[in-house]
């Protein structure tokens, strides 16, 4: 079990293939054909920042979510702290040792991913302790007198070099000053490990396979929690989906990782087993109380299953929070479309305070005047006496049919353009100006209103969201009371 510390996390891809391992004969030849061709040629616009700054403390046992739109890092992320990509800028702390250049299988993490990659050859049995059997564990070297014996650690020595080759051929494709700064500080760090490596004798391990009957505990162990031990002797073309992703999660259990790695580890399923293998990772997770770190972009899923979320938009984090917090408060207009469906309504609107009273324009003239008490605290810019326009944000469920006694000034009245029943809710989309955007209503109750019908609302003020039209940012605090 390990808590994880992200400090100013920076992915650039270069734009080449950064997997394929280089040699030094690659580096030369590169080097020698650079000297052949004219500068111009070499001139590349490749550069991509994946990810940019990512800062985070995950604490021990935490279940964290990166959620997010394609392509806004997640896997990326997860990939780095796993070591399956090198970092480009920061530092990355497991169980607090730095372990940005400790190689994958160094660092006690398990991943899960979308497809499960079993052996299609192999047992369930076979596929969950494939690895331990291949896997030999570090024991302390002792001398016959029992004290530790020291050693030039020469394979460290080896993968340190082959990074900072990595790192040397990065520097060298870098493009802008920021990545290249990033990328020496990387270059100097490396090379202060090499030489304290190189001069400094450290405990000296020998590595022996796992016992067999200490495997077989394992197995069962795993088997017993998923509910798996009747398909141990099945073959993956032998199960379902579901089943499948089980033994996945088996053969990272077995492994007693500090961290599970999972990057869409559910979206291989059909909605119904989906719901139910959430659950599943949810308990296995209340039983291991290990760190999970799970990767989808899925909202819901985020949301049912995260200690904590991270919404992540183009390699930028947009917010950490906990599930009610991103939906009760989140920080921009981003983070407010993307957590909840049906998405949040966004309008544009004019406000102004007065009195006790906030003045508020809607698209077609109409206007509210919203209890100042009752809003959540505004930015004091805001409420100057001036006029300003903002994006208001309101969920659906937060808007409600107005009492027939409700005072003008107080609603909106509003054109029903269709009505959806889903059966528990029923969903109005609305227009408040002909030809204007459409704006939805969920409502708990039944009603009889048609096509074409003016429906008077109200808006619960509680929930009322304002946001800065330029930068999208929240203009409001948490609490109530202005
Ligand atoms: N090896 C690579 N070389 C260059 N660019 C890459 C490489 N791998 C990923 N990228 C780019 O980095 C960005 C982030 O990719 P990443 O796989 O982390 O996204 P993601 O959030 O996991 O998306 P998805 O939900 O589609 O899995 C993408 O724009 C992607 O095209
Ligand atoms: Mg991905």
């Amino acid at each position: 079990m390990a808590g994880l510390v992200l400090k100013h996390i920076y992915k650039v891809y270069s734009g080449r293939n950064t997997q394929k391992k280089r040699s030094i004969k690659a580096l030369v030849n590169k080097i020698t054909k650079k000297q052949e061709q004219k500068p111009a040629v070499e001139k590349r616009s490749g550069k991509f920042v994946a990810v940019k700054d990512f800062n985070m403390e995950i604490e021990d046992g935490e279940f964290i979510v990166f959620v997010g739109p394609s392509g806004c890092g997640k896997s990326t992320t997860i990939r780095m702290i796993a070591g399956l990509e090198d970092i480009t800028g920061g530092e990355l702390y497991i169980d607090g040792v730095l372990v940005n250049d400790i190689a994958p299988k160094e660092r006690d993490i398990a991943m899960v991913f979308q497809s499960y990659a079993l052996y299609p050859h192999m047992t369930a049995q076979q596929n969950i302790e494939f690895a331990l059997k291949l896997r030999k564990l570090p024991v302390e070297k002792k001398d016959k007198d029992g004290n530790p014996v020291l050693a030039i650690d020469k394979k460290k020595i080896k993968e340190l070099k082959q990074k900072l080759l990595n790192v040397q051929y990065d520097l060298e494709d870098a493009q802008d000053e920021e990545t290249k700064a990033l990328l020496s500080e990387r270059k100097a760090a490396i090379e202060k490990d090499i030489e304290y490596y190189s001069n400094t004798p450290v405990q000296a391990y020998v590595y022996r396979h796992m016992k067999k009957e200490d495997i077989a505990a394992k197995v069962q162990w795993a088997a017993k929690v998923l509910g798996i031990e009747e398909l141990l002797d099945n073959k993956p073309a032998e199960m379902s989906g579901g089943q499948r992703q089980r033994i996945a999660l088996g053969r990272a259990m077995v492994r007693g990782p500090k961290v599970f790695l999972l990057d869409e580890p559910l979206s291989n399923l059909d909605a119904k087993l989906r719901a139910s293998m959430r659950m599943e990772i949810v308990k296995l997770h209340n039983e291991l109380k290990t760190t999970f770190i799970y990767v989808t972009h899925d909202q819901v899923e985020a949301m049912t299953m995260g200690t904590r979320i991270v919404v992540m938009k183009l390699g930028v984090v947009q917010q950490i929070d906990t599930p009610t917090n991103l939906y009760d408060y989140p920080d921009n207009k981003f983070v407010a479309g993307f957590i909840g469906t049906p998405q949040m309504n966004f309008m544009d609107v004019k406000i102004k305070k007065s009195g006790s009273k906030l003045k508020t324009e809607f698209e077609g003239g109409q206007v509210v005047n919203f209890d100042l008490s009752k809003l959540r605290k505004i930015d004091q810019s805001l409420l100057d006496g001036g006029e300003h326009e903002v994006t208001l944000g309101i969920r659906g469920e937060n808007i409600k049919i107005a009492a027939a006694e409700a005072k003008s000034g107080s609603y909106l009245d509003t054109t029903l353009s269709v009505k959806e029943i889903l059966g528990g809710t029923t969903q109005l989309f609305i227009k408040l100006s002909e030809g204007g955007a459409e704006y939805i209503v969920s409502l708990s109750e039944r009603n009889d209103y048609m096509s074409g019908d003016t429906v008077r609302l109200t808006f619960d003020e509680k929930y009322i969201h304002l946001f800065d039209k330029e930068t999208e940012l929240s203009l409001m605090g948490r609490e109530t009371g202005n």
